[in-house]
C-alpha cells in the first residue's frame, strides 16, 4: 500500500530522525484525546493533532511526509494545557513542522542547519562576512577607491542605488525561487496520488492568497493580541520587501523630505507595525510563561533578533542621515545591508521564515482536497449525504 509515491511502511528510524529536529515526546501519550477535544481545528475528524503524532511513533514514514496537519496548527498551545501526562503536543507539532521543513528541501541544507546550531551560527555569520567583502570589493575596484578613501568619505547612499537594486533582486528572489522549488515535493507528496481535478486547484486558489494576508487561523488563538502583532509583523515586513524590490531609488535616496512625504511615513509606519510585533514576541519568549512561548530553540530566537537588526540600523542609517552625519549613516547603511542578507538568504531559504510560504499552501491544499471530495460523485447507490 502506498500514499502517492511514499509506501505506507513501519519505519524504526522515524522517531529518532525527528527527535533530531526538537522533543517529540510522543511516547508519553496514552491516546486519552483531551488534546483533540481542547483543539479548535477539530471539525469532524477527531483525529488532529494526534495523527501526525501517531504516524511518527508508528514509523509510518510515507503517511507523514504526506501530512498537512502542522502547517495548519496555529501553535495555540490548548493541546499541552489539556494534557494530563504532559506529553506537550504542541511541542511536537512544532517539532513536526522543523522535520518536516527539512524533508521538503532537496538541498539538504535545511536539515543541516536545523539540526546544528553551529551550522546555522556558521552559515549566517558566513553569509555577513561574505557580504561585507562584497561591499568592499564593490567600492576598491568598481568605484574605485582606496579602502583609506572609503573609510574617510561621505559618498551619500544614492551612489549605490543601481547596484543595490540588483542585488536586492537577487536575495529577495533566490530565497522565494527556492521555497517554489519545494512547493512542487510538497504537492508531490501530499496531492499527487488523488485524482484532483485542475478546477478544484483553480477554485480554491484565492485561498492560498487569503491565508496569506489574513493569517486568519490564528485569530482563533485563545491569545488575543497574538493575530494582531503577528499581522502587524507580517504587513511590516512584506512592505518593506515589496519597496526595497520594485522602489529602490524612491526609497533610498539622499534627499530631504519633509514628514508627510509618504516616503518618510511609510518607512516609520512599516519599521513600527514590525517592531511591536516583534517586540510582542520576544517580550513573550524573556517571560516565558504563556504556553505557547514555554519551550524557546536557538532557531527560534534567531529570526525575531534578525528582523530587529534589520530594522534597528535601517532607522539608525535613516537618522543619521537627516541628522547631517553622512558618513556614519554609510556604516549603518552598510550595516543594514551586512544584517538583512543573511535574513534574506538563511532565514526565508532555510529558516522559520520559510512558514510563510508553507502554510497558506497548506491551507489551500487542504481546501483543495475539500472541494474535490464535494465534487466527487457519490458511489452508485449511496446517497451524498451520507
Ligand atoms: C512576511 C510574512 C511573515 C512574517 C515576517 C512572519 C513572522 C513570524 C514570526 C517571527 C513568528 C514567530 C513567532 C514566535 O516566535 O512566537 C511567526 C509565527 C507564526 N506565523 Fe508567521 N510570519 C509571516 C507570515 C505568516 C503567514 C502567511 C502565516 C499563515 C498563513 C503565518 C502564521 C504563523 C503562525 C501560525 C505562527 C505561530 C507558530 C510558529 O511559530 O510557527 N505567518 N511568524
Ligand atoms: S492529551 Fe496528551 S495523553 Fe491525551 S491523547 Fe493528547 S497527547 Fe496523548
Ligand atoms: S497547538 Fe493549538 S492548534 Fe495546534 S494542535 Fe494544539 S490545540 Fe490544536
Amino acid at each position: 500500500m502506498a500514499v502517492g509515491a511514499l509506501p505506507v511502511q513501519s519505519d524504526p528510524t522515524l522517531v529518532a530522525d525527528i527527535r533530531r529536529y526538537g522533543t517529540f515526546d510522543g511516547a508519553a501519550c496514552y491516546q486519552c484525546g483531551s488534546c483533540t477535544l481542547s483543539c479548535d481545528l477539530v471539525d469532524g475528524e477527531a483525529t488532529f493533532p494526534r495523527k501526525s503524532i501517531r504516524y511518527g511513533l508508528l514509523g509510518l514514514r510515507g503517511p507523514m511526509l504526506a501530512t498537512l496537519d502542522p502547517w495548519i496548527c496555529h501553535d495555540c498551545g490548548d493541546c499541552s494545557t489539556a494534557c494530563p501526562r504532559h506529553a506537550e503536543p504542541r511541542i511536537s507539532m512544532v517539532t513536526l513542522r522543523r522535520f518536516l521543513s527539512a524533508q521538503y528541501d532537496w538541498s539538504g541544507i535545511t536539515s543541516r542547519l536545523l539540526q546544528s546550531r553551529a551550522w546555522y551560527l556558521g552559515s549566517l555569520i558566513s553569509v555577513a562576512i561574505f557580504t561585507f567583502l562584497l561591499i568592499l570589493g564593490y567600492h576598491v575596484w568598481k568605484v574605485p577607491m582606496t579602502v583609506g578613501q572609503l573609510a574617510t568619505t561621505d559618498l551619500g547612499l544614492e551612489h549605490m542605488v543601481p547596484i543595490i537594486t540588483y542585488y536586492t533582486l537577487v536575495v529577495v528572489l533566490l530565497p522565494l525561487a527556492l521555497l517554489l522549488s519545494r512547493v512542487l515535493r510538497v504537492w508531490h507528496w501530499t496531492m499527487a496520488d488523488q485524482q484532483i481535478p485542475l478546477s478544484a486547484y483553480a477554485a480554491e486558489a484565492w485561498t492560498y492568497f487569503y491565508q496569506s494576508v489574513t493569517h486568519s487561523l490564528m485569530r482563533k488563538c485563545p491569545e488575543k493580541g497574538r493575530w494582531r502583532g503577528h499581522w502587524m509583523l507580517a504587513c511590516g515586513t512584506v512592505a518593506m520587501l515589496i519597496i526595497k524590490t520594485f522602489g529602490l531609488r524612491w526609497f533610498q535616496t539622499d534627499k530631504i523630505y519633509p514628514i508627510y512625504n509618504p516616503q518618510r511615513w511609510i518607512g516609520y509606519l512599516a519599521a513600527g507595525f514590525i517592531l511591536y510585533g516583534i517586540g510582542d514576541i520576544l517580550v513573550g519568549r524573556w517571560r516565558a510563561q504563556k504556553e505557547i512561548y514555554k519551550e524557546t530553540k536557538f532557531n527560534d530566537l534567531v529570526f525575531p533578533v534578525l528582523i530587529v537588526g534589520v530594522v534597528l540600523s535601517g532607522l539608525t542609517a535613516h537618522v543619521l542621515r537627516y541628522c547631517g552625519f553622512g558618513l556614519s549613516c554609510h556604516y549603518a547603511y552598510a550595516l543594514h545591508v551586512i544584517v538583512a542578507t543573511p535574513l534574506l538568504l538563511i532565514e526565508m531559504s532555510f529558516g522559520k521564515w520559510s512558514h510563510m510560504v508553507y502554510r497558506p499552501l497548506a491551507l489551500y491544499f487542504r481546501a483543495v482536497k475539500e472541494r474535490a471530495q464535494q465534487q466527487a460523485p457519490a458511489p452508485e447507490g449511496v446517497p451524498n449525504a451520507i
